[in-house]
């Protein structure tokens, strides 16, 4: 099947510091193509064109029978570009499939289909040190064309790359963004398939987002859906934050005489869980910090649960893209919460985390928990 051919953006072209989140075209994507009575078909490299051949009647276009998945290859101040902990995408993607009746790709078949996309497009991952990183976006959608409500016997599994920055540039960065509780559309349903990765959850969140920018609030909350009491996700992102006494006047327990800060996030079943989530939970419990995953209830974030705590020290969005946004100012109706009295910049232990992060990721700092791929 001939498909339009389109130009890939010339590496050298690239302003690497300034890079935001858009798709540019690299060199090439990787395509594998599942049949229920041939199993899996072996890598096909396809270069010269951004396009896919789609039946009419794609079921992943028709009956949302589709999910994707978003990770980081990084270049380290020795050359070596090496992938963040994909085999915990590997899985997320299979247990995402599954939710929407596809055959999940195996992890060795994933890992090597990241490893090819990026080894092919190597010019267009970001140089050290410039902030960037080249996402992958590996894709899993039915593929055949058929008008019955059923799993497709078909589906193909791509992997594309695309050279990114920040997430949030313009608007935030590493710089605190707004964010508003959205009260008028519940994102997932507590039985429902809001913990996959699907591109389902995504599209609905859309009119909401999208009247929310237009209030200048770049990123919505969502609460959960059967009570309207507890906080669940952003829109393109996780919910975290920390309590810490070294604050005045924020997050500080009555009494307490805690001093190493608390990670929290929510456990809800119906979110879905980003691997910087995990990392973050897993560093901070490095650092002698504590770590609790429960119910966060909105009024804690609001100062009032009537526990003399007067709201969290610091709150942030974090996932793939938007690695640690620092939220400054949440707005729920005519409720204002300033975080961390309402400062742009990223709060002390928030920045430790985030420090950390990018260090073991770029390669500056020891990667002592084999974090990156390959080792
Ligand atoms: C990611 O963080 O990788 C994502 O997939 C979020 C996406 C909506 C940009």
């Amino acid at each position: 099947m001939s498909l339009p051919q389109s130009q890939a953006t010339d590496p050298k072209s690239i302003d690497w510091a300034n890079l935001g989140f858009s798709y540019v075209q690299t060199k090439s994507f990787v395509r594998h193509v599942w049949r229920a009575d041939q199993g899996w078909s072996e890598a096909e490299l396809v270069q010269g064109t951004s396009y896919i051949p789609m039946h009419v009647a794609t079921s992943g276009l028709h009956y949302g029978q589709n999910c994707f998945e978003g990770l980081k290859a990084f270049r380290g101040p020795d050359g070596r570009v090496r992938l963040f902990r994909p085999e915990l995408n590997a899985t997320r993607l299979g247990e995402s499939a599954v939710k929407v009746g596809m055959e999940p790709p195996p992890e060795d078949l994933f890992l090597k289909a990241c490893r090819l996309a990026v080894e092919d497009n190597i010019e267009y991952v970001p140089p050290h040190g410039s902030g960037g990183a080249l996402y992958v976006r590996p894709l899993l959608y039915g593929s055949e064309g058929q008008l019955s409500v059923d799993p497709s016997p078909e589906v193909t599994f791509i992997v594309f790359v695309v050279p990114v920055g920040d997430y949030y540039k313009g608007s935030g960065g590493v710089r605190g963004v707004d964010a508003l509780v959205d009260e008028q559309f519940d994102r997932a349903a507590p039985l429902g398939s809001g913990s996959a990765k699907l591109g389902g959850n995504y599209a609905p969140c859309l009119p909401s987002a999208i009247a929310a920018k237009r209030r200048g609030f770049p990123i919505s909350l969502y609460l959960d859906a059967k009570s309207h009491t507890y906080v669940e996700e952003f829109t393109t992102s996780n919910f975290i934050a920390l309590n810490h006494p070294s604050t005045p006047g924020q997050g500080k327990i009555e009494g307490s005489s805690d001093s190493a800060p608390t990670f929290i996030t929510p456990n809800s079943r119906s979110i879905l869980r980003s691997t910087t989530r995990r990392t973050l939970c897993e560093l901070a419990t490095y650092f002698g910090w504590k770590v609790e995953e429960r119910p966060v209830a909105w009024s804690e974030v609001s100062g009032q649960a009537g526990d003399g705590s007067d709201g969290f020290s610091e709150v942030a969005a974090c996932g793939t893209a938007v690695v640690i946004t620092p939220v400054k100012r949440l707005v729920r109706g005519d409720q204002e919460v300033l975080v961390n009295g309402g400062a742009s910049t990223m709060g002390p232990y928030m920045q430790k985390l985030y420090d950390t992060v990018r260090a073991i990721q770029s390669g500056t700092q020891e990667d002592i928990h084999g974090w990156l791929w390959p080792a």
